[in-house]
């Protein structure tokens, strides 16, 4: 098969292994699948670069998954009739879950063993890729990331010290995290990777990953990972297409990652219960100074912490569960089971004290706890929990966005 030359397929056959079966190339081949956005001046010359780079060691196929709004499509197309291995172009009208979303699609639709996962816009040399896929052969690593960050490796393309620092930062923070899941991996971030097929795991496939190695190497950590130094180049054309936004959506993730248990969201739950002291107390005082009886300052104020806890719990706990009720009926449920906590309280403490003898001091540290783990419980099954159907125009948990369409 030459580039450039496919039968288009229905969009439903998309990532169906089956479907693809005369496209599967030999064990041992590499599918490349590289996310564009708008890169049209810089894939003819990673076509090229490829080409004297990788089949010569190893057969391999090219998979773009494109989000782009400009020509980037035809000029794949096009630069792909030089191509002496098969180039698809699968484009996406809606680009779910950005660069993340697009190389998961692109893993879906791979059909190799390996699958090297790297950007278009030559910071990531071809080059290296037999490389990758030949130490993960050779060590049986499920996983092998191209590295920065050990020995050999450099950043040379990351342009000034503000992307230095940020690029830095966010490691660090990343690798502090989760100390344990990314032991080994001294480049988390990084975008440049082999994976063996059988080391991606379904929840991966899910469409909203956005930094997808650190998905791999967190959710479904390969048995065995190995790294490979490489050299961040300059890019080749154009401008970087991460933005302050990115670096936003970035956090989520990690907090996402972070809060997946239900132990870790409990404690996050926990800690900003605690937090919630803050805006309520200082309701309290100005409330009180405005002249107001304490009573109802108390229970005004205390709807402030309930407030500041529902908007954290909401975007740092839950973030992918708002989808299942309304705004209004998830904070009226909520506010329920924060006001029924203090209610329930002092009777829960005269318990302890009346029948079980205990003192009032430790009766109220266990009134707090339970409380606590039935609110935690509470917001978990009554607020948050995931219906059969989500709402009408939402998109449940892990349900597929609309397929990508391909066009070459
Ligand atoms: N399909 C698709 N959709 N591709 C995208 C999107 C998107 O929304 N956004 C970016 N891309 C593509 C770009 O076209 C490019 O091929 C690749 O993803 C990387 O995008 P850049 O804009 O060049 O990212 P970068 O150089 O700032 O960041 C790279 O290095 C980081 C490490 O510093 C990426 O590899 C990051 O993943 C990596 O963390
Ligand atoms: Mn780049």
């Amino acid at each position: 098969m030459s580039g450039g030359s496919y039968e288009s397929i229905v969009p439903e056959e998309l990532g169906d292994p089956a479907m693809r079966g005369a496209e599967v190339p030999e064990p041992g081949a590499v599918t490349i699948v590289v996310p564009t956005f708008n890169e049209s001046a810089n894939v003819r010359e990673l076509l090229h670069q490829i080409t004297e780079t990788v089949p010569g060691l190893l057969p391999c196929e090219v998979v773009f998954v494109d989000d782009s709004t400009d020509d980037t499509p035809e000029v794949i197309n096009e630069a792909a009739q030089d191509c002496p291995f098969p180039v698809t172009v699968l484009h996406r009208d809606d680009p779910v879950g950005g660069l993340g979303g697009a190389v998961v699609e692109g893993i879906k639709a791979a059909g190799s063993d390996w699958i090297v996962v790297m950007d278009g816009d030559l910071q990531h040399p071809p080059s290296l890729v037999p490389e990758l896929v030949a130490t993960g052969e050779r060590s049986s690593a499920g996983l092998v990331v191209a590295s920065r960050y050990i020995k050999g490796g450099s950043r040379a393309g990351l342009a000034g010290s503000y992307r230095v620092a940020v690029s830095r930062g966010a490691t660090w923070l990343t690798k502090s995290l989760f100390p344990r899941r990314l032991h080994g991996i001294s480049d988390p971030m990084s975008g440049f990777f082999a994976i063996r097929r059988s080391a991606v795991t379904a929840e991966i496939l899910q469409p909203l990953g956005y930094k997808i190695l650190l998905e791999l190497a967190v959710r479904s950590r390969p048995r065995e990972v190995t790294e490979v130094p490489f050299v961040f180049q300059d890019r080749f054309a154009g401008e970087s297409k991460s933005t302050a936004q990115e670096g936003l959506r970035f956090l989520r993730h990690l907090v996402g990652l972070r809060t997946a248990s239900p132990l870790a969201r409990m404690i996050v739950f926990g800690l900003i219960g605690v937090t919630g002291f803050i805006p309520n107390l200082a309701g309290l005082y100005a409330l009180t100074s405005l002249g107001m009886h304490y009573v109802p300052a108390e229970i005004l104020a205390n709807q402030l912490g309930v407030a500041w806890n529902f908007f954290l719990i909401e975007h740092l706990c839950f973030r992918e569960r708002r989808g299942y009720r309304k705004g209004w009926d998830r904070i009226s449920r909520f506010a329920l089971l924060a006001n029924a906590d203090l209610v329930l309280r002092i009777p829960l403490i005269a318990l302890f004290v009346g029948q079980f003898g205990m003192h009032a001091l430790s009766a109220t540290a266990l009134a707090l706890v339970t409380t606590f783990l039935l609110r935690f419980v509470g917001t978990e099954a009554l607020v948050y929990l995931p219906r059969r159907k989500p709402r009408r125009g939402e998109r449940g948990e892990g349900e597929p966005a609309e397929p990508a369409r391909r066009v070459a």
